[in-house]
């Protein structure tokens, strides 16, 4: 017997999708992210531990939802990261276990991250051009490219690259990571710029709609609509005569918020409702004063209850100050 879904938001949608950032640190600075000299991070005694990531996990299994994903910042960088992995994956109602990275730690990391769970990973990645990617990240391209193939090799699979579309930054090599795509079966996903805190809305400066880049593509491959299991809020197209899928997420251009099915966690144990919105509920002092699981649900419920019906980005772009690494995308 199917389980009835208790998590219902005010809008009629079932929140089946719970987003797990496990640390706010990064050890990349992408200038839509997070500001250059940026230290100001939450501190170890705020974090979840494991056992709390893990119960708050299992509560919302218990009340319908089925999908989750780790992201941070940057979730290899949280110490011994996979045995969080095992832990999740303990959870029975669980059917699927995802992880978004930037795939500096990849390469030493994959074959244990797939050991303890991980079947799909998103990473990011704006540049093929170690000049242009240090200038985006300040980080290092080849570490990143050893990453996917070791990813690769360990049978992670699909692995989904995604790439901010920037003007004048990095729209002039669309083209080119398509073909990268094509070469390594990996999707591709492009995504606009959202203003998410100083940086995020500095870089809308360089924003591009996605509309241009699909009429720009379709000049030069043959671009067949189609679906993609677990796609979330990207359209997809299938480029003719590949196995390779391409996805356009367009939060700005065109937004996706009547099918938003999923919350955020952060690494302080606060819910957040919507990714372009304040609304938050606490549940670390909860937690640690001794709650059971029962309450604990019914406080879930309660946080469901303030769910937004769509974010503001166009609308109120000064509105939020919280930077992307906080709630991880
Ligand atoms: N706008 C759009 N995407 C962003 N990301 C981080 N900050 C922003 C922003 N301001 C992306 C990253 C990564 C994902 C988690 O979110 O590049 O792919
Ligand atoms: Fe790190 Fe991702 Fe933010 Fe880049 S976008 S600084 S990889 S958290």
């Amino acid at each position: 017997m199917q389980k009835p879904v208790a998590l219902t938001d005010p809008h009629g949608r079932q929140i089946k999708y719970l987003r797990v950032s496990v640390t706010d640190r990064c050890d990349l600075r992408c200038h839509y992210c997070l500001p250059k000299g940026f230290s100001n991070f939450q501190e170890p005694e705020d974090w979840l531990n494991f056992d709390e990531t893990t119960r708050i996990i299992a509560a919302f299994a218990r009340l319908g939802a089925t999908q989750v994903r780790l992201t941070g910042g940057e979730p290899l960088v949280r110490h011994n990261f996979s045995e969080l992995v095992n832990k999740i994956t303990s959870i029975p109602e669980l059917t699927d276990l995802s992880l978004s990275t930037n795939a500096t730690r990849l390469a030493k990391q994959a074959v244990d991250l797939k050991r303890a769970g991980i079947e799909r990973i998103n990473v990011s990645l704006d540049s093929l051009n170690a000049d242009k990617f240090k200038q985006i990240t300040q980080g290092k391209l080849q570490k990143v490219l050893d990453g996917l193939q070791a990813a690769k090799q360990a049978g992670i699979h699909p692995i989904k690259i995604n790439m901010v579309v920037m003007k004048g930054i990095n729209d002039s090599e669309v083209q080119d990571m398509v073909n990268y795509c094509i070469e390594n079966e990996f999707t591709l996903r492009f995504i606009e710029t959202m203003p998410m805190g100083d940086t995020g809305r500095e870089a809308t400066n360089q924003y591009l709609s996605l509309q241009l880049v699909r009429q720009q593509l379709a000049n030069h491959f043959e671009l067949i609509p189609t679906q993609m299991k677990g796609g979330g809020p990207a359209r997809y197209y299938q480029i003719a005569n590949s196995n390779v899928n391409i996805g356009f997420i367009t939060p700005i251009s065109q937004h996706f918020c009547e099918t938003c099915n999923r919350v955020r966690l952060t690494v302080d144990g606060t819910l957040h409702l919507c990714l372009g919105q304040e609304h938050s509920y606490p549940l670390r002092d909860l937690l640690r004063s001794g709650i059971s699981d029962m309450e604990l649900e019914q406080h879930i419920i309660k946080a469901i209850a303030l769910k937004p019906e769509n974010h503001e980005f166009s609308e109120n772009p000064t509105k939020l100050v919280r930077f992307m690494s906080q709630t991880g995308g």
